[in-house]
């Protein structure tokens, strides 16, 4: 590969086997922190991983050296084949508009962080984003959403508001659904399908590694429904 092209951070889907990443990602765990309650509250930053200018992702979930590939999805006869839509964002976008923060909602980019649902749940606090308190709790759980799914946006400015990432990968882990998690994009990293495709460059994006998402190259949930686990 050539190395001026490989400079800028991308992560590649390889056809039917691993991401190939490039661009000196940073890679550690990112784990989904809950309260005594159990729901979804902080991201708990965890093992760094040594760094590398490049490394490949088991996309597959059979590896033995996760979150790394090791080459099982060639015995496997992995079946890695994008579904998902092409479409920008906001065009599959569903709008919910409150008085002073509106939410943007793609339901398919769902990875099951449930950092929406504490407070009533976002779809909720959108319509009181009109009070101080309401405002901060809805703008800090649509942005711990690690997918992108949910998007707020400032009615004032028309921006989007976004927790200003650096361009990394998290390999999240749920231990309150005893379960291993996607692949986090963060901080607008480019993802090229098997065929050339560039996707669309987001602030956050998760990425199936289970092999089970019925929407990939993007995790789906399927993980949790399948108790998917990463014990490296
Ligand atoms: S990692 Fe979430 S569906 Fe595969």
């Amino acid at each position: 590969m050539d190395d001026k092209v490989s400079s800028s951070p991308t992560v590649t889907i390889t056809k039917n086997g691993p991401y190939a990443v490039v661009g000196n990602l940073p890679l550690a765990k990112q784990v989904i922190g809950t309260d005594a309650r159990g729901d979804s509250v902080k991201w708990l930053a965890d093992h760094a991983y040594p760094p590398q200018a490049r490394y490949t992702l088991c996309r597959c979930g059979h590896s033995s050296n996760k979150p790394f590939c090791d080459g099982t999805h060639r015995r496997i006869a992995f079946d890695g084949t994008e579904t998902a839509s092409r479409e920008p964002y906001l065009e599959q976008a569903k709008l919910m508009r409150g008085p002073a923060m509106s939410l943007t909602d793609v339901e398919t980019l769902c990875a099951f962080g449930r950092f929406c649902d504490p407070n009533g749940s976002v779809w909720s606090l959108v319509n009181q984003t009109d009070a101080p308190a309401t405002r901060a709790a809805f703008a800090r759980q649509t942005c711990d959403c690690p997918s992108g799914r949910l998007v707020a946006w400032d009615n004032a400015t028309g921006n989007p508001v976004e927790h200003a990432y650096v361009a990394s990968i998290g390999v999240i882990e749920d231990p309150a659904k005893n379960c291993s998690g996607p692949l986090w994009l963060r901080g607008g990293v480019q993802l090229v399908g098997a065929d050339g495709f560039k996707y669309e460059v987001r602030n956050r994006m998760t990425l199936c590694r289970c092999g089970g998402s019925q929407n990939k190259p993007f995790c789906d949930g399927t993980h949790a429904a399948i108790g998917f686990r990463d014990d490296g």
